[in-house]
């Protein structure tokens, strides 16, 4: 870039007032915060309380749904309404010179969050983007096998099917146990599935529907034993577990950055190890990247689309950073097992998701034997004010329960009392 352009660019992303600076309120937190371990601010309810404060709730209903997307802290709202005025305010202008720069500081944020490469990682609108670009872009020999298990989103598998019908590709369907008893168990239940027309393994870094979390490292390096390349859905890993891309040692990474990195809704990310980029074809067609090129650019052709999003995603990270990536996992794990260990055990309840917690996140899945899922879902919400998703998918029948950050366990104590009289307990 010409230096002269990059001054420019430099002097517009300046422009944009308020990115980075953080209130008084969060300072407080952070002083707070300090020199205490994860274990201990996980339970310290005033310490949250004050947290909860950060966020405008809805006081008709308690919002456990945070699974579908993160609500975003008003400070992060505010910064973002800044960056839809100013982009409106520039026009034409700041999509030609400034909109480019803007863009690329987001990937390398996020580039650097995951810990990998910038060549390796781009922008896209969400995870079901990221990941239907590879399987649709992948490149497909008729008899080719794929394995996926039957808990993965619905629509990796739609287009898996769209493939299969497309190329004469051969999907093979696994089922995830609700509670396995060891890495192993899952490992094995992939490895039995693959065979030598294995090309591509998909797997979940956290099941949607349960939220089990998967040994992504071990099924990779069976996988890749195997000659087989691994595609996972991290859409909601991001900014929840504590890891970094090449940790895992995947070939491909989806998410949605909207989920708990609490981008504005609209934007995630797709990472490609380097050496499979040239071999996927992209969505859209770049031609000033060929494929001779080892750059994600090639994959990273967007159109015009929302860019004061992108511009967002620089304070969303600085809010995880500062919350602190280790005290976030320890307060939402806190919050999961606060309620799964009040009803785990009564009869009548079933639940769906494994009881080690390092097998767990924020995401539980519960339901009654007697109450069909969707309706323990319009109880909850019409008798408790308690609003969830009902989930009947393959082995997982009940409510999806999603707590986030402002979650306090009062709420999670009406959970719990609705739980318990739903089952009769
Ligand atoms: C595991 C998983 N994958 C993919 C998606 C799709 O996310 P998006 O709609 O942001 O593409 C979801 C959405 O909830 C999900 O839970």
């Amino acid at each position: 870039m010409e230096k002269r352009v990059f001054l420019k660019n430099m002097a517009l992303l300046s422009g944009f007032a308020g990115v980075g600076r953080y209130s008084s309120k969060i300072q407080d937190l952070l002083d707070y915060a300090k020199g205490k371990n994860p274990k201990e601010l996980a339970s310290d309810e005033v310490y949250w309380a004050q947290y909860r404060k950060l966020y405008r709730l809805k006081s008709e209903y308690i919002n456990l749904e945070s699974g579908y997307y993160n609500i975003l802290p008003e400070e992060i709202l505010e910064q973002y309404i800044q960056h839809i005025r100013e982009v409106n305010l520039q026009g034409a202008y700041y999509m030609r010179t400034a909109q480019m720069a803007h863009r690329e500081k987001a990937t390398s944020q996020v580039a650097e969050l995951m810990g990998c490469s910038v060549k390796e990682l781009t922008l896209t609108r969400n995870t079901t983007e990221s990941l239907d670009m590879i399987i649709g872009g992948y490149p497909w020999k008729s008899g080719d096998e794929a394995v996926m298990a039957q808990q993965d989103y619905p629509a990796m598998l739609d287009m898996f099917n769209m493939v299969a019908k497309r190329f004469g590709v051969k999907n093979t369907v696994v089922s995830l146990p609700i509670d396995p008893v060891s890495d192993d168990e899952l490992v094995a239940l992939y490895a039995n599935a693959i065979t030598p027309k294995t090309k591509l393994l998909l797997i979940s870094h956290v099941v949607n529907i349960s939220g089990q979390v998967l040994p992504v490292k071990k099924i990779c390096q069976m996988a890749h034993e195997k000659g087989v390349e691994v595609m996972v859905d991290g859409a909601h890993a991001v900014a929840q577990l504590t890891y970094t891309l090449p940790e895992l040692g995947c070939d491909y990474y989806g998410a949605s950055l909207h989920k708990w990195l609490a981008v504005p809704l609209g934007v995630g990310m797709l990472y490609v190890k380097k050496e499979k980029i040239a071999k996927i074809w992209p969505l859209i067609a770049e031609a000033e990247f060929p494929e001779e090129e080892f750059d994600i650019k090639r994959l990273s052709h967007l159109g015009t689309h929302p860019v004061h999003a992108h511009l967002a995603i620089t304070s969303s990270i600085a809010f995880y950073k500062k919350m602190g990536p280790e005290n976030k996992l320890a307060r939402l794990r806190y919050l999961q097992n606060y309620w799964t260990s009040r009803v785990r055990n009564i009869a009548g309840v079933l639940m769906n998701t494994p009881k080690d917690p390092e097998r767990t996140c924020a995401i539980a899945n519960v339901g009654i034997k007697t109450i069909p899922a969707k309706d323990v879902a319009a109880k909850l919400l019409n008798q408790y004010g308690i609003y969830t998703v009902a989930i009947d998918n393959s082995n997982v029948h009940g409510c999806r329960i999603t707590p986030n950050v402002f979650t306090s366990t009062s709420e999670l104590d009406v959970l719990v009392k609705a739980i318990k009289e739903m089952a009769g307990a």
